[in-house]
């Protein structure tokens, strides 16, 4: 980093106590509110602000000792090498909490392997890629309802799409418009009711402050629950012996003979609705909108899926093809990450990158960070698809994906890693990489939002995200 650090006001000055001599270094809150308020006010800001000091920043927040991790190597240690050394910790327990305490984003140990090994049945290769016909055929429609000349929210257009997408697929069931909004509603109760910038009013509200956002939250989130009981209750009634992830789990036993209870199964279903849309909802609308403003990225997207599809519209046969697209989808998701921190917390002391870690303290791993960091990226801020093409021969009109990139492997992982890495990963690039070339197909979208200033719920926020629709 060749950036140095000059302080400007007492939260930024460094920590020079001697005793703390090998622990990291890292912005001085305020006595008691630690950084608090700083990571209220501006989370992404606090991590880039926070990236000065080094590769281990500590800091303080909502109480707790935590550190910021920038090091691709420490990530690699964290999440891979020494993943058995670690939890999820009190950070991600107190979110799992508020949403899906039984789930198996949330859940540690023995629990947390026997629900992966249960759920990782619906996520292979072949039942994944059997999916690809319905992730085209559920975008069509939205965008032939589209009117020439019509503005578009892109945020809320890509959410109805992979919320369809994910109970076709998955649950093997059409939402109706009122369960559907139902998700939509919950998702953005918790993303504001979980937010760092919630997080922090919260810290200093009382206890019997009358508090809108939390009765919005309880509401919204007792209606979700409401729904997904319903839906187990109706799989059950009619038919639970099929292969989808609703029949799996409304019929799942484990090799034991235990069945989960109902709340886990709820739980479980709550934890995919969540975290199986919202996440790449956001990437797809980002990605568009990024393109919007792009018209050489544009045309380059053009070129290729006119040489790959013909006149059709995508699919898996195609996929391998689509090499820009898919460099467009990783692209976008190093810019803007839907999900910018990974949390754990060490049961013991660790050494990373040089410094000493206590047990119990919550690292993040900024995933925000390191994807901008120069030095593993060149021109870090620039939207730029070539650079995850492999140089040299373009003569064939081939292009590849590069094969053995020359930086660590952490520099780049929106996705997490090791044996908790995202469950939906594959699916989720299927999803990224056929919609995005159907959307190219079907629709040029022109930017109204003219700029990305991202803020952070629980997951990445880039705002509506408005755009003018003009049908091919
Ligand atoms: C662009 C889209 C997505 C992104 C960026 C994303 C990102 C992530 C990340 C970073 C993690 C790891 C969190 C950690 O280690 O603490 C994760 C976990 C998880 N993701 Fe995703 N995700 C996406 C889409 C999906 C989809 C489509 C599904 C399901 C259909 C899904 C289901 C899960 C589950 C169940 C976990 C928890 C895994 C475990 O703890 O064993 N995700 N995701």
């Amino acid at each position: 980093m060749t950036e140095t650090h000059s302080p400007q006001s007492e939260e930024q000055s460094t920590t020079t106590d001697r005793s703390s001599a090998d622990l990291p270094p890292g912005p001085r809150g305020l006595p008691l509110l630690g950084n608090t308020l700083s990571i209220g006010r501006d989370p992404l800001g606090f991590v880039e602000s926070a990236r000065a000091y080094g590769d281990v920043v500590s800091y303080e927040a909502y109480g707790d000792d935590a550190a910021l991790l920038f090091d691709p190597h420490a990530v690699e240690t964290v999440l891979v090498s020494r993943a058995d050394e670690v939890r999820k910790g009190e950070f991600e327990t107190d979110f799992g909490e508020l949403v899906a305490p039984e789930g198996v984003a949330f859940t540690e140990g023995e629990q947390w392997r026997r629900q992966r090994q249960l759920l990782q049945s619906s996520f292979t290769p072949d039942r994944v890629y059997g999916y690809a016909d319905e992730m085209v055929a559920e975008v069509i429609p939205l965008l032939e309802e589209l009117d020439d000349g019509e503005t578009v929210a892109l945020r809320d257009a890509m959410a109805t799409y992979t919320l369809r997408v994910l109970t076709r697929t998955l649950f093997d069931l059409p939402l109706e418009d009122e369960g559907a909004e139902t998700v939509r509603r919950t998702v953005t109760a918790i993303q504001t009711y979980a937010s760092p910038r919630r997080l922090a009013i919260g810290s200093l509200l009382p206890s019997w402050f009358p508090d809108r956002v939390e009765r919005e939250y309880e509401a919204s989130m007792a209606a979700l629950e409401a729904l997904v009981d319903d839906l187990v209750a109706r799989r059950r009634e009619t038919d639970a012996s099929g292969d989808d992830l609703l029949s799996v789990l409304a019929g799942a036993q484990y090799p034991d003979g235990a069945r989960p209870s109902p709340d886990e199964v709820r739980d479980q279903l709550v934890t995919f609705l969540f975290a199986g849309h919202e996440t790449t909802a956001m990437a797809l609308a980002v990605a568009c909108w990024l393109v919007a403003g792009r018209p050489d990225v544009r045309a380059e997207l053009d070129r290729e899926l006119e040489a790959v599809c013909d006149d059709g519209d995508p699919g898996l046969d195609d996929l391998d093809d689509l090499v820009y697209t898919e460099a467009v989808v990783r692209e976008t998701m190093r810019l803007y990450p839907p999900i910018t921190g990974v949390y754990r917390e060490p049961e013991t002391e660790m050494v990373l990158s040089g410094y000493r870690v206590p047990a119990g303290t919550t690292l993040q791993l900024s995933v925000y960070g390191i994807q901008r960091d120069d030095r593993w990226w060149d021109e870090p801020e620039t939207f730029r698809p070539e650079r995850w093409l492999a140089d040299g021969d373009s003569s064939s009109g081939e292009r590849t994906l590069e094969s053995a990139p020359d930086r660590p492997e952490y520099a780049y992982f929106p996705f997490g890693g090791g044996p908790r890495h995202c469950l939906g990963m594959r699916f989720a690039m299927l999803e990224l990489q056929l919609a995005l070339a159907t959307i190219v197909r079907h629709v040029e979208f022109d930017r109204v939002t003219d700029s990305l200033e991202p803020s952070l719920g629980v997951t990445l926020d880039p705002g509506p995200l408005e755009v003018r629709v003009r049908q091919r």
